[in-house]
Formats: structure tokens, sequence, C-alpha cells
């Protein structure tokens, strides 16, 4: 399965209470379905339920289950397999003794399911995962060699939690790609596929790297080689997370909350790396002045927007610091790229530390020779843990679904690492740009604090058959990053491009019903993004400008002049357009339909 989230837990505590607590702090990752499975004196007690995690709390509620000492739940976000009862997670073999949990995709499951079927197994569910359960029960050994066994029989990725009841008291976890964090006291132990899960109970844990395979007991935690059941020391991180439930406070919602922490983000990512002087230090991030220098080029991996944040660095590295660079979907750069020019730094930027697309990407960059920096929001990931670098963005945990602090910390970050590379290569720094940064927080405070989205804009989009966002150099970038907001929490139809290619197509989409929205954050833009806007409002379009006043049918201003800081600026009204929308068409804007927060297979 993709994108879901996993809980185990074996002590005294209640055990149903322990999986549901760790579930609700991996919810907002998205999911359609959950589960448990809780080992009793009486076999595996199993509860699991289509829909939100609370129709099966008050499953569990309305049926409490008997005394239990192990566990493991899930969250379910479907690939294999309708939304049903039945699929949801745990699965169980035939006898109802093994109880499997699973996150990821295993791609040989058809001939699995043959072969299994073609042996008399009993297969309950359409998923892929449930065949976990039916191969543990085949194979030999205790539970760890038969894990071991299974996952070498498993093509694709993933992360796989079981337990057996005639197996003692514990649980055992591999991972192949899709994350595991363990964390242990002297009477329990807790595994979930992301660290947060686990704060209410530990502040510290270790992650299982790909081709690791672990033994879970109370009190201890054996951690393999997957190949050879090699023992293999691990480091413990530091749980960075508070154990308390998120909450989104005043706010409507987590994504309004975290649209307006974005100026307490930018100065919690500059500080301690830019200061009065007008230098930038990122040498906790290992970047020392001689590993800037060494750079040649720069090779950008992320998706979505990550990708935005990086195509705006890339813009700025090619133009101000003369340093040959690109930004590439992560998911294309695999089988598109066979080679990297020495001396490239690959920059792997994501949020989450977890994408399945970066991850790839940052690893055959690495197979083709270069030095990876990720730039993540989550310092213990496995971004994190495989670069040769690492820039913590540190804007706070973001919970809603679609990106609002972390793309707009990322665009901070990267301009932070663009003046450090030029000053490096002797190109010294830009007070003004510099200044401009540091006064971007305030500014963008007083400008949250006072805007007003005009009514006109929300009503015309709503219900517009379709949106258009243009832009030039870095508002290209920005266009695109509107456009993925507004389509991913309204549901709206929405493309960004360039504005010189309207004339080369997209120009024939446009009639009165549709917005046409310029951002136009870079002065030396204006005359051009102006002829595009006439030229779509000539057709009809109700025409927006957002920065510079393009004489269109409506103009939001920003109240800054340098590009750098009007670029964070400009994302504000863009950001807060989409839920606006959003909320008006009764769109759900935390957890948009289909997607999920942390993408973990390909
Ligand atoms: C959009 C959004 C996604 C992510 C993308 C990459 O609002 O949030 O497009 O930007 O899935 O995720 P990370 O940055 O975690 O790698």
């Amino acid at each position: 399965m993709l994108m879901c989230g996993i809980m185990g837990y074996v002590g005294p505590q209640s055990i149903a209470e322990v999986l549901l607590g760790g579930l609700k702090r991996l919810e907002y990752r998205g999911y359609d379905s959950a589960g448990i499975a809780l080992g009793t004196a009486r076999g595996i007690h199993l509860a699991k339920r289509a829909g939100p995690l609370r129709v099966l709390e008050d499953e569990v509620a309305r049926n409490p289950p008997p005394p239990a000492s192990i566990g493991i739940g899930h969250t379910r976000w479907a690939t294999h397999g309708g939304v049903t009862d039945q699929n949801a997670h745990p699965h169980l073999d035939c006898e109802g003794r093994i109880a499997v949990v699973h996150n990821g995709i295993i791609e040989n499951a058809a001939a699995l399911r043959e072969e299994l079927s073609a042996r008399g197994h009993v297969l309950r569910s359409e998923t892929d995962s449930e065949l976990i359960a039916h191969l543990l029960e085949e194979a030999e050994g205790d539970l760890l060699h038969r894990l071991q066994a299974v996952a070498g029989r498993c093509e694709g990725a993933y992360a796989l939690l079981a337990f057996d009841l005639r197996d003692g008291n514990h649980m055992c976890a591999v991972r192949r790609t899709s994350p595991i964090a363990i964390g242990y006291t002297d009477s329990e132990v807790f595994v979930a596929s992301g660290a947060i899960a686990l704060a209410p109970w530990l502040s510290r844990c270790i992650y299982l790297d790909d081709g690791e395979i672990a033994d879970l007991w109370p009190g201890r935690v054996d951690v393999f080689r997957l190949e050879d059941l090699a023992p293999v020391r691990k480091v413990g991180h530091e749980i960075s997370d508070s154990g308390d439930l998120p909450d989104s406070g005043h706010h409507r919602n987590f994504y309004v909350k975290e649209l307006f922490e974005q100026p307490a983000a930018w100065r919690s990512v500059m500080r301690g790396r830019l200061g009065d002087a007008d230098a930038v230090d990122l040498t906790d991030a290992g970047l020392t002045e001689g590993a800037l220098r060494s750079v040649k080029r720069v090779q950008f991996l992320a998706m979505g927007s990550s990708l935005h944040a990086s195509q705006m660095a890339t813009e700025r590295l090619l133009e101000f610091a003369q340093i040959p660079a690109a930004a590439d979907l992560a998911s294309e750069f695999r089988d598109t790229r066979s080679f990297l020019e020495p001396g490239t730094l690959a920059v792997a930027v994501s949020q989450s530390g977890e994408t399945i697309d970066t991850l790839t990407a940052l690893r055959h960059a690495q197979s083709l020779g270069a030095r990876v920096l990720g730039l993540v929001n989550a310092p213990g990931s496995t971004i994190a843990r495989e670069s040769d670098f690492v820039f913590d963005l540190r804007a706070g945990t973001e919970i809603s679904v679609a990106s609002t602090k972390a793309f707009t910390t990322q665009a901070v970050a990267l301009d932070l690492l663009v003046s450090a590379l030029a000053a490096a290569h002797g190109r010294g720094y830009d007070p003004d740009h510099l200044a401009a940064l540091r006064a971007a927080p305030i500014i963008a405070e007083d400008f949250l604090a006072e805007f007003l989205l005009p009514d006109d804009l929300v009503e015309r989009c709503a219900k517009a058959p379709g949106v258009i966002f243009l832009g030039r150099g870095q508002d290209v970038s920005l266009a695109r990053e509107g456009s993925l907001k507004l389509k991913e929490l309204s549901y709206i139809w929405s493309e960004a491009f360039a504005a010189g290619e309207l004339k080369h197509g997209p120009l024939a989409l446009v009639d009165d019903r549709v917005p046409v929205i310029v951002c136009s954050t870079d002065p030396r833009h204006t005359t051009k993004l102006s002829s595009s806007l006439s030229e779509a409002v000539a057709r009809g379009a109700y025409g927006v400008s957002v920065g510079a006043d393009l004489r269109g049918t409506l103009h939001i201003g920003l109240p800054i002049q340098d590009a750098t800081a009007a670029y964070l600026i400009g994302a504000l009204p863009l950001q807060l357009l989409a839920v606006t929308v959003a909320e008006a068409r009764g769109c759900s804007v935390d957890q948009p339909r289909n997607l999920a927060k942390s993408v973990t297979v390909e």
C-alpha cells in the first residue's frame, strides 16, 4: 500500500489505546481505512474499518477487545483493491495466527497470488499485502527467519511489520524503501512508520535503513542485515516532535494555521545562517567555504511544491551566481540521466524527507558520482540520513497535505544557498538582497494581518471551468505553485504556463469564464507580462495581476520591491486564494481527496 501509517506495540499498556493513539498522529498523512490486530489468549482480535479512524475507534469502544500484550495497527491508502473493511489492514494468514501490516507495493503480487491460491490458501482480500501473511505461514523457522525469507520473495518497495501468536511476545519489521522508526523502554517496544507517532511515549528512536530487518522485544531491539542476518549497530535519534496531538489552535484548519506560521518559519530557517553581517553561514549543513567552492554545477531533485522552490533557485543560480543548474522532476531523473558532470552537487529538496521519487533520484545521483545535499524539514528522515550534507528547514511540522510554509521556507533556504554559492565563487554578497530576506517576515506579517481577498475573484474562480496562471522568470515557478495549490484544494482544473507560451497554444483555452492570474514579482518582466495579460483580457478573460499592476481587471499589490522577498510575499495571496475557493466549494482543506502527505511509493 501506499503512504499508509504503521504502528506496533508490545508492552503492558492498553494495546488498542497505544495503537489508536499512534495512528491518530499519522492520520494527517492521508488514508482511507484503518485497522488493528491484537494478540490475545483467545487468538488474534481483529478490528478493521473503511473510513476515518474515528469509525474504528467507535467500533473498538462498542466491542472492547480482550486483554492483549501485543498488537499492530495501520491506516491504509488504497492501491490494490477498493476501500473496504476487508481490504483494510492488518491481514491474517489462513489459520489466523499471523498478523501483518504493510506499506508499499509488492510488484510481483499477481504471480504470488496465483501461486498461493494454487497451493490452497484462502485469500480474503484483494490486496497485495495479505499475500505476505500467507507466505509467512508457509515459511520455516522463527518469525525473523521467516520474514527474511518472505522479504526475499517480494519485489517492490515495502515496510512490513508482523507478529505470530506461536512465536512469543515479539514483532519483526523489515524495510525496503518505506520508513520505519523504532523505540523502546525497559518493558515495552514501539514501532511506527514515522517518529511523530512515537512521540507521546519516547524521546529517542532508531530508524531502519533499507535492507534491514529488526526483531522487536519489550526492552530490546536487534537489527540485522536482511541478506545474511549480520547484526547492525544503530545510532539513536532525538524525536523532535512533542507528544501532543497536532492542534490547529484558533485557526479553522491546519492549512490556514501553517499559512500564518510562514513568517516565523522564515525566521527560523535564517537563524544562525543569516545574521546582521552581510554573509551567509551554512556550516551547520556541512557547507563550508571549501565545500561550496568545489561545487561546479547544481542538480535539484524534487517533486511538487518542493520542485517549484527548486525551479526558483535554478533561475537565481544561473542568473546571479552564474553556476550551471537544473531542476528535474525526481521521478524522471533516474530514467533519463545516465551521467552527471564532475563537481555536481545534487540537492534533494523534500519537506518530508521520505518522498520515494526524490529518495530514488538521490541514490541515482550518488551512483553517478554526485555529492548530495538534503534540504528537508525532518532531520531524521531517510533523505537526511542518506545525504552527504543536511540542510534542516526548521519550519516545524507541516500537517496540511497541501504545503504552505514548507514551500516558502524552502525558497528562503535555497536563496541562502544561492547566496552562499555565489559568494564562494567570487561574486560576493548582495547586501540589498540579504536585507530583503531579513525584512521578509515582518512584511509578511503585516500583509497577512491586512490583506483581504477580493470576493469577486473568489466567486469567479469558484465557478470557473479552469484557471490559468502565468509568469516569467522566477514567476513561472510561483505561477506553478499557485496553480498546484488551487487544483489540490479546490479541485478546479488549473494550469500554469510561462507567459511566453500563451500565444503558442494555451490562449485557445481563454474565454470570459476563465480567470487568468499573472504573477509579476520581478519588475524586469512587467512590460512583457502586461502584454500577455492584455491579450487574455482582450479575449474576455478576468485578468488578475499579483505584484506589479499590469492593468488587467483586478490587481493584488505586494508591499515590497525586491524580487527575492516579493516572491515569498507573492505566494501568500495565491495560498489564500486556494483555500478560500476550496471553502466556497465545500472541499476538505487539510486532506484533499485522493492525496496523501508523504508519498512513499513510486
Ligand atoms: C503540494 C505538496 C506536494 C509535495 C510533494 C513533495 O502542496 O505538498 O506537491 O510538495 O509531494 O513532497 P516532499 O516535499 O515531502 O518531498
